[in-house]
């Protein structure tokens, strides 16, 4: 529970916000592919990423990390070391996280450890559909309950090469796939018209991978032998957009996050926030192949109402509660579609984004597929209100900026989620608002 406070003067300083999720997922799992020794410098420190270290863990990865877990040291014997492995049964619990659980699935059906996957409520009513009929089609046995957790992982994926056309805009899935594929030896070839995540594809060749990108068609060769390297993890756009969202709404704001990853894949709130009018500036440099920008972000007085579609989705989805927030102190509607995704994140954000801004006095009309926003609404209640996100991280975050800047008394409930992504977020806030 947390009391956010009201009428505060500015948010102002720098700050290096967490490393990126999804990179640090990637780097531990290949790093578990990889025969020798990988560094991982600065991976994100948070329930998700500990879900996959635990479980590179159990796979038989040594992993030794310094006092802050800023140098995470894996040491694994490869691929090979989990296609030998016991027939007994492994059981991995996921708790919170979609990407380890989906990811991780690829990587142990291609490999034929015979295991179970189980999670907490929210990932259990997640779907696995989506990883389970591809690797399926590819020979793979796997048992859910109804397409949900638990898996049972049976038998290993048997087809010589994993011929894939993404369905949908998820990199978890493209992910699932060529795992699997570097995993078991199989020559992969995927088509992702989406544009998901690229940022398998950009580590891989450091772990001595060799991978081809043509248009929409990513290409691995059969029998790869990873071997370690050195990743660096950038911070996480995710993470730092509700700084970006929360200085251009409150007055008298400069903010500047270092070292944010925006790779164009990612970077999606960019753009809209620039189409928005927002006050943004970026020093470009690079870390490893992810593009990174120290970004200031200035308040803005006057936000103009824009549209998403479907071809922009990918590129922010994880964003798009904080950027509902955004519109609803723009000028104008804001329509974004093709967003049906988000009904089955962590929570649904869809409707639960609308449920808990319109208790502040927002605007706001849920679709099938996205959102209606009539703005600018001023956030005001008279009576004081509870916001709850729900058990969902990047929920609870969101509603915290919104509290910021409503003008009447907010408190947010069941706020230890953001350990999911941002366990330092509160600090954070308090910082930048002192
Ligand atoms: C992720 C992909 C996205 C995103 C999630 C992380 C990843 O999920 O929402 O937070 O690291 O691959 P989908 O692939 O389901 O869109």
């Amino acid at each position: 529970m947390q009391e956010i406070r009201q009428n505060t003067t500015g948010l102002a300083g720098t700050i290096c916000v967490p490393s990126d999720k999804s990179i640090s997922h990637r780097a531990l799992i290949l790093a578990l592919l990889a025969k020798g020794t990988t560094t991982i410098n600065h991976r994100l420190i948070s329930a998700d990423v500990t879900a996959t270290m635990t479980a590179i863990q159990k796979l038989g990865a040594n992993v030794i990390e310094n006092d802050d877990h800023t140098i995470t040291k894996v040491v694994s014997e490869g691929r090979t070391m989990l296609i030998n492995k016991s027939q007994a049964l492994v059981a991995f619990d996921f708790a919170n996280s979609g990407t380890t659980t989906r990811l991780l699935t690829g990587v142990l059906a291609g490999t034929g450890i015979k295991a179970k996957i189980t999670g907490d409520t929210s990932l259990s009513t997640r779907p696995m559909q989506r990883v389970i009929k591809p690797l399926t089609t590819f020979g793979a046995q796997i048992d859910s309950n109804n397409n949900h957790l638990p898996l049972i992982i049976n038998t290993p994926i048997t087809a010589d090469k994993l011929l894939f056309e993404l369905p949908l805009g998820s990199a978890q899935v493209k992910n699932a796939v060529l795992l699997a594929g570097l995993a078991s030896g199989k020559a992969v070839e995927i088509s992702d018209k989406f544009k998901t995540r690229d940022h398998t594809e950009r580590m891989l060749p450091a772990f001595g991978g060799e991978i081809t990108i043509n248009d929409d068609r990513i290409t691995l060769p059969a029998d790869q032998n990873l071997v370690g390297t050195t990743v660096d993890v950038p911070g996480d756009i995710s993470a730092a957009a509700f700084w970006l969202v929360a200085a251009s709404l409150v007055d008298n704001s400069e903010v500047t996050l270092t070292s944010v990853n925006v790779n164009p894949t990612r970077a999606g709130i960019l753009a809209v926030l620039e189409r928005m009018g927002a006050n943004l500036s970026f020093k470009i440099s690079a870390i490893g192949k992810e593009p990174v920008a120290d970004i200031t972000v200035k308040t803005t007085k006057h936000l103009q109402a824009t549209t998403i579609s479907a071809q922009e989705v990918p590129s922010l989805i994880d964003e798009l509660p904080i950027i509902v927030l955004a519109a609803t102190q723009a000028t104008g509607t804001t329509i974004i579609t093709g967003a049906s995704e988000l009904r089955v994140k962590e929570s649904n954000r869809i409707d639960l984004v609308t449920t808990e801004l319109t208790k502040l006095g927002a605007d706001i009309t849920a679709t099938t597929d996205g959102f209606i926003i009539k703005g600018p609404t001023k956030l005001q209640v008279n009576e004081p209100v509870t916001l709850n996100g729900h058990g969902d991280h990047r929920l609870t975050m969101m509603l915290a900026i919104a509290g910021l800047i409503n003008k009447g008394v907010v408190t947010l409930a069941d706020t230890d989620n953001v350990a999911v992504s941002y366990p330092t977020f509160f600090q954070d806030l308090r910082r930048l608002t002192k």
